[in-house]
């Protein structure tokens, strides 16, 4: 296994280049399956979790010639509709494909994606829409066996909670259902914006987008003329590499990024002192007179991101105060709260809210990376921490960062990829 090996305390200087954003890509391959024509998708970021989706869209009898950066895929022989465990259990967002292959085809199986470190991410929301517009769901021997033998019908969605990948989902199954669906309380990140946008593009009426409330004109069950697109960039890797800025308190610029996708996470940078400077495609972070603490609490989209949470937390040890961290959306995505803690940060624990008093010398050490995110906290420490890191199981982080150790490389830094 590789490991990244890191020296705190460098200098930085130049910009980074953003990739497209793993979070978009994957919505935007499975709609794919709803395709008459070849499509063409650029600005891909190259990350395990596209590849494996890829990959189960090969599986699947798709055909998708990759690219670094693009996939053409082509999915008119399409002809199973089995997403099996193998696949599934290694990336759960895989549940993506189970909207587009039932509205196409009346019958799905995929294996139910087991929770992950950061909690147990249920599908309960998914599945309850699809049996709304007709589908009959069972689950047997830990598949979801989804069918409508008439294909899908539009009716009004109510989401209990908003879901991500679940209103992604069912606009996707709304694409090609029977008449009109209308999603309430629907997910607004920009991830699920592009893909109400493309749609639209190939000809499905979609209103409201950008809201809570999508109203989807189904095609009756006519496959789509997509077009070709470029994926939106990742504005968590974005605000990742910002971090990076911020925690060595140094100017920063990122280029190929989309400033109004990261509005809450901008003024927590300015609340913590820094200052922010932005063109059309570029964000510049200039470093604080003195670090200020910050409080924090996850929310929904356009609200401050959960996923940028864990590496906030690293960035809260170097100010000079006590910060409050509040995670909403997931039950334990705190793990990597305990390795910041072996570097030497002192932070408490109190249910679903972190205590962080600062500023601390955090010291180099060997860690454990545990989810996607919580790596690029431990990244982001080993960056500021006194001599050498290792960060372990960096596998987590190559499921959502591309070229990590290239990108930080480029403006000074002295990160290495090692194996075990
Ligand atoms: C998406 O996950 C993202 N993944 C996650 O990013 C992100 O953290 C999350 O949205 C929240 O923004 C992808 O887009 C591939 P949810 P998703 O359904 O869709 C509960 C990363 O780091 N819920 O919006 O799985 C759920 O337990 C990853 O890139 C149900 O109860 O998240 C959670 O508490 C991590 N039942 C809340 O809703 C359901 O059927 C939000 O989950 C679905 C969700």
């Amino acid at each position: 296994m590789d490991y990244l090996q890191l020296h705190g305390k460098q200098s930085i200087n130049g910009e980074i280049k953003i990739s497209g954003a793993k979070n978009a890509a994957l919505p935007l391959i499975a709609i794919s399956i709803l395709a008459k024509n070849n499509i063409n998708i650029s600005n891909l970021p190259n990350v395990a979790d596209i590849n494996t989706l890829l990959k189960l869209l090969s599986n699947l009898g798709a055909t998708c010639n990759k690219g670094t950066n693009s996939v053409d895929i082509d999915t008119s022989k399409l002809n199973q509709t089995k997403a099996t465990y193998d696949i599934v259990k290694t990336m759960r967002a895989s549940i993506l494909v189970l909207g587009p292959i039932l509205t196409r085809f009346g019958h799905c199986e995929v294996s139910l994606p087991g929770g992950c470190a950061i909690g147990q991410r249920p599908v309960d929301l998914h599945l309850k829409a699809l049996e709304q517009m007709g589908a009959n769901i069972e689950i047997k021997s830990g598949y979801i066996e989804a069918t409508a033998p008439n294909g899908l019908k539009g009716c009004e969605i109510i989401f209990d909670k908003i879901t991500v990948t679940g209103t992604a989902n069912i606009l996707m199954a709304a694409a090609l259902a029977h008449g009109e669906t209308t999603i309430v309380n629907a997910a607004r990140e920009p991830e699920v914006v592009q893909l109400c946008e493309v749609l639209s593009q190939s000809g499905v009426k979609v209103e409201g987008v950008g809201t809570a409330v999508l109203k989807i004109s189904g095609s009756g069950g006519k496959l789509l003329n997509m077009v070709d697109f470029s994926v939106i960039p990742d504005r968590i890797e974005a605000g990742t590499y910002l971090c990076a800025g911020a925690i060595l308190n140094q100017k920063l610029t990122i280029t190929n990024t989309e400033p109004k996708h990261l509005g809450a996470v901008l003024s927590k940078f300015e609340e913590m002192g820094f200052t922010i400077e932005t063109t059309d495609t570029t964000i510049t972070i200039l470093p604080a007179e003195k670090i200020k603490p910050v409080k924090i609490v996850t929310q929904e989209y356009p609200a401050f991101p959960t996923d940028m949470q864990a590496q906030f937390l690293a960035l809260a040890t170097q100010a000079e105060g006590v910060s409050i961290i509040e995670e909403r959306l997931f039950e334990n995505r705190f793990m990597h709260v305990s390795e910041l803690q072996r570097m030497g940060a002192d932070i408490t624990l109190n249910g679903h809210t972190a205590t962080i008093s600062g500023k601390s010398n955090l010291s180099g050490a060997d860690v454990m990376a545990t989810d996607l995110r919580a790596s690029s906290a431990l990244v982001l420490a080993g960056l500021i921490a006194d001599g050498e890191t290792n960060v372990h199981r960096i596998y987590h982080l190559d499921r959502g960062y591309e070229s990590l150790e290239k990108k930080l490389q480029n403006v000074g830094i002295n990160i290495k990829r090692l194996k075990e």
